[in-house]
């Protein structure tokens, strides 16, 4: 496909996060298997980024896919209000083993955002259901959160490029500075002096990772904490799981090296385990009964057309099926391990500032001697320099990971490494020479 024909009425699709004007034509994919994506051309690419985080056991994964067919075959959906299926129960029953002990509670909708958007309505009605509305009307979140891309989403995510163009439609958010470093004292100063106030409603983060804002990483305790001061001033946390969950961090959920849980979690993506859209929000039986009234104002007016489509329920279930196999979770330690010993020795490498791992996410932050972040100029050249050796890596700015699906063999994720590492490599030389600093 050329790239006029891209900018033409011949190619009418305008794709996510892209700027359609200067973008090479989009590469078609004709087939995935594994951790392989096969292109119309004949290449090939090791998917070291899953997808956009959502594939954890592999492309057309055959149990899945077979699960999906049966269920299609007798009950594709049915109205969610006034009616129930066994794959929304059996699917809920199953994750109640897995879950923190406190969440009981599921409410289903169709993606990562709308999980979010579900977590932040549960909490205002919270209040608003008690009568303390008026009072409790802020939120907390990190700075370079990413919670999605509708407008509560956005609202709670760090104000950056992609949220500029609506920032007067954005509810306001007291923002902290991740636990890191010197910002540690300051974060927890200014949680302590916002929740004082008993104006917050609520606290959103994503927990041990902040994923698109760069693969940000802060530890269990520092987050511990910061819920134990929410909590004992009745402020609802709200834990971002949608990229977190279902094995990336090396637990079910990273919430599960916490030890003060979180009032709601957003579930997406690995739930599916990238075969269908869905989200889940649960929650503990307080904020459950906060909405159990004989008045149906404190009812939860909230619902999509597709909510727990019983086909998605059921990739969610033979998902969960394949990740709690004990030998698939030995795999997954193994992954996070060969990680970690990536990170150990990139660390002293000249190309990287910052080198980060938890779990089966490894990232490598390179120097770059100007401004970072995800519009970084080098994120073209990092992106089109691995998929030339035939691997899917998305550089976000300057910060190149890997978060593979749980199936990946030890040699294609050396070849994943081998990658990296050659970029790094190179980083002060030829193509990446003219911008780096020297
Ligand atoms: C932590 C987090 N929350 C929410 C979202 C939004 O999910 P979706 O793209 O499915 O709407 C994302 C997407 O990357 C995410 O990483």
């Amino acid at each position: 496909m050329k790239k006029a024909e891209v900018k033409g009425s011949s190619y009418p699709i305008w794709h996510p996060y892209t700027q359609m004007y200067t973008h090479e034509p989009p590469i078609k994919i004709v087939k995935g298997d594994g951790t392989t994506l096969y292109t119309e051309a004949g290449d090939r690419f090791i998917d070291a980024i899953s997808s956009w985080w959502v594939n954890i056991h592999g492309h057309a994964h055959p149990y899945v896919a077979k699960k999906i067919y049966e269920q299609a075959s007798s009950l594709e959906h049915v109205i969610f209000a006034g009616f129930t299926h066994d794959p929304a129960q059996d699917l809920c029953q199953k994750l109640l083993k897995i879950l923190p002990d406190n969440q009981a509670y599921f409410f289903f909708s169709d993606n990562g955002s709308t999980a979010v958007e579900v977590g932040l309505k549960m909490a205002f009605q919270y209040f608003y259901n008690r009568g303390e509305a008026e009072k409790r009307n802020k939120v907390i979140a990190f700075h370079d959160a990413y919670h999605g891309d509708t407008f509560g989403a956005m609202s709670v995510s760090g104000r950056s490029a992609f949220t500029d163009p609506f920032s007067k439609y954005l509810f306001d958010v007291e923002y902290l500075p991740l636990p890191l470093g010197e910002n540690k004292s300051t974060c927890f100063e200014q949680l302590e002096r916002l929740v004082a106030t008993q104006e917050v409603a609520a606290f959103i983060f994503e927990p041990l990772v902040q994923g698109a804002g760069g693969m940000n990483m802060y530890a269990p305790e520092d987050l511990d904490r910061m819920i134990a001061i929410c909590q004992s001033n009745d402020v609802i946390c709200i834990a971002d799981e949608v990229m977190t969950g279902f094995g990336r961090t090396g637990k079910y959920f990273a919430s599960l090296y916490l030890e003060n849980q979180p009032d709601i979690m957003c579930l997406s993506k690995g739930l599916t385990a990238g075969f269908l859209p869905m989200s889940l929000t649960t929650c503990t039986p307080q904020i459950y009964e906060a909405f159990l009234s004989e008045d149906k104002l404190k009812t939860f007016f909230h619902g999509h057309s597709y909510t727990a489509n019983p086909i998605a329920c059921a990739a969610a279930i033979a998902s969960y099926e394949i990740l709690t196999d004990p030998a698939y979770q030995n795999r997954i330690q193994e992954i996070c391990d060969q990680q970690a010993a990536f990170k150990a020795e990139m660390a002293e490498h000249a190309s990287i500032k910052n080198t980060r791992v938890r779990g089966t996410i490894v990232a490598l932050e390179f120097q770059t001697g100007e401004e970072t972040g995800y519009l970084n100029n080098k994120r073209d050249q990092i992106y089109n320099f691995c998929l030339e050796r035939g691997v899917l890596l998305r550089p976000l700015g300057n910060v190149l990971y890997c978060m593979p699906p749980y199936c990946i063999s030890d040699e294609e994720l050396k070849k994943v490494h081998d990658c990296m590492r050659e970029l790094a490599d190179q980083w002060t030389a030829a193509i990446f020479k003219q911008t780096v600093k020297s």
